[in-house]
């Protein structure tokens, strides 16, 4: 089938009350109409066709994406003439499927038989049963049922009020035949709009069947209109999310409190516990436990690695064996090799810990590379901003660095060294022997403490 999908994006979203323009608001942390888009990308060899006016120029930008004819309508004169702004770019022999670029949840089956009814030459409308239709476009059937038209709520006579099948905006045509129609279209209505409902009558009136499949799940068609049905179609977005990691094997201590915003791919008995939030796209092993409030963002973790409470991972790359936290803060471009520990308040930025090696507490370790089976003790700092560049702390294997050492970049500590506790350590430090620096200590003899003076 050739496909032609025209998402429909140039609306204001005035109750979003937003300088973003509607469509760019994030759902499970990608814009509302990338979820549309990504469905359209659904229908293998469909073109795909936005219409935008609002904010014209950031919706565009906000998808670098060479596959997207955009075109802008310059005043919103209704659905109808929106989708007249694609059609010349459409060839008559194609089948056009419109789509909202504010109702992300559509699932790209369930607009397959509104496909087939284009195909075989009928309108296909995509409607739902509501209990509360009011603000919808109606479906009005006459005594047999068959579809003679939609009507909009504000041109409604108080008896199509009644009517709960409501139109969900999702509709398929053939190209040739939509063209007539949406040629005809005038805006002699409540709104003054050129409405692409319309479309639905002028069919029937040329003798087109036109077929009504009516959604198993209302809740796929749900749009945005204010940051309330966001923040509604956000908790529906991740239920989707969380039941899916679910059937592919991961136990979410509470489905309701985990947000999947971007990709997961677990191996089997992974175990994430409450609040959760794992961002862009997260690989983790098998056996992998992540602790309460954990933020994963782009991170790839190994086998058998437990990851306690309170710790914020990104852009990092987690071998197996290892323990992370509570409380640590692996920055980008940092490396942990297999069987490392990271302990609690410890932050390392884009360094690489050699296997074995552990970082337990208090520490900053930055632009560093650490090798294997290295002890770095408790309050260790990496100084490696001099206040206008960043310099590299090298530490070889089998090193070990007392407590409270400062390491002054650039700098290198040679294999098998020891660095005595409390040392600064500005030169390089030769392997296998004890370096350090320290203020030799002193005890006065006979020392008073002062004592308060009185008034
Ligand atoms: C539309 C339908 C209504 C349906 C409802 C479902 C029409 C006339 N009515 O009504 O039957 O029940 O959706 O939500 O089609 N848009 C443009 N350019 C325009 C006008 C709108 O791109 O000139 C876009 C909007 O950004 C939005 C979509 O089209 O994404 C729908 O427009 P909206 O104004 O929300 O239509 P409704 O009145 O809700
Ligand atoms: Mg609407």
């Amino acid at each position: 089938m050739n496909l032609s999908i025209i998402i429909l994006a140039a609306g204001q979203g005035t109750r979003m009350r937003s300088g973003l323009p509607k469509v760019l608001h994030p759902l499970g942390g990608r814009p509302l109409l990338g979820h549309v888009i990504e469905t359209a990308r659904g229908f293998a060899g469909a073109d795909i066709h936005v219409v935008i006016g609002h904010g014209a120029e950031r919706v565009r930008t906000a998808f670098p994406d060479p596959d997207i004819n955009w075109v802008v309508q310059d005043r919103q004169l209704g659905t109808g003439h929106a989708v007249a702004q694609v059609l010349p770019a459409v060839a008559d022999d194609r089948v056009v499927v419109v789509m909202y670029g504010d109702v992300p949840l559509i699932r790209h089956g369930t607009l397959d038989a509104l496909l087939n009814d284009a195909a075989r030459g009928e309108i296909g409308l995509l409607t739902a049963e509501l209990e509360q239709p009011a603000g919808y476009g109606r479906i009005v059937r006459d005594d047999s049922g068959h579809v003679t038209g939609i009507v909009e709520e504000k041109d409604a006579s108080d008896a199509q009020r009644r009517i709960r099948e409501i139109n969900t905006g999702f509709m398929a045509a053939p190209a040739g035949r939509l063209r007539g129609w949406v040629e005809t279209l005038d805006n002699n209505n409540a709104q003054g709009e050129f409405y692409l409902t319309d479309v639905v009558g002028l069919a029937v009136r040329d003798g087109v069947t036109v077929s009504a499949s009516v959604t198993r799940d209302p809740h796929e068609i749900l749009g945005v209109n204010d940051r309330l049905q966001l923040a509604d179609l956000e908790r529906r977005y991740q239920r989707r999310q969380s039941e899916a990691c679910m059937q592919a094997g991961v136990t979410l201590i509470d489905p309701a409190r985990f947000d999947l915003r971007g990709s997961l791919q677990a191996g089997e008995d992974v175990v994430i516990d409450v609040n959760a939030v794992l961002e862009g796209e997260v690989v983790l092993g098998e056996r992998v436990t992540i602790g309460p409030n954990v933020v994963l963002r782009d991170t790839r973790i190994g086998d058998d690695v437990t990851v306690l409470a309170n710790c914020v991972i990104e852009e990092a790359t987690i071998g197996s064996g290892v323990r992370i936290g509570p409380f640590a803060r692996i920055r980008p471009e940092t490396r942990l090799a297999d069987h490392t520990h990271v302990g609690n308040f410890v932050e390392i930025k884009k360094s690489d810990i050699g296997a074995g090696s552990k970082v337990n507490h208090l520490s900053y370790i930055g632009d560093t590379s650490i090798g294997r089976g290295v002890n770095i003790g408790a309050g260790t700092i990496t100084c490696n901003y001099d206040g206008a560049n960043k310099h590299r702390t090298v530490i070889g294997n089998d090193v070990f660095i007392g407590s409270d050492t400062q390491l002054v970049a650039p700098v290198e500590v040679k294999d098998g060294a020891t660095i005595g506790a409390g040392s600064t350590i500005t030169r390089d430090a030769p392997a296998g022997e004890l370096t350090l620096s320290r203020a030799p200590q002193e005890t006065r003899k006979g020392w008073q403490r002062p004592v308060k003076k009185k008034p």
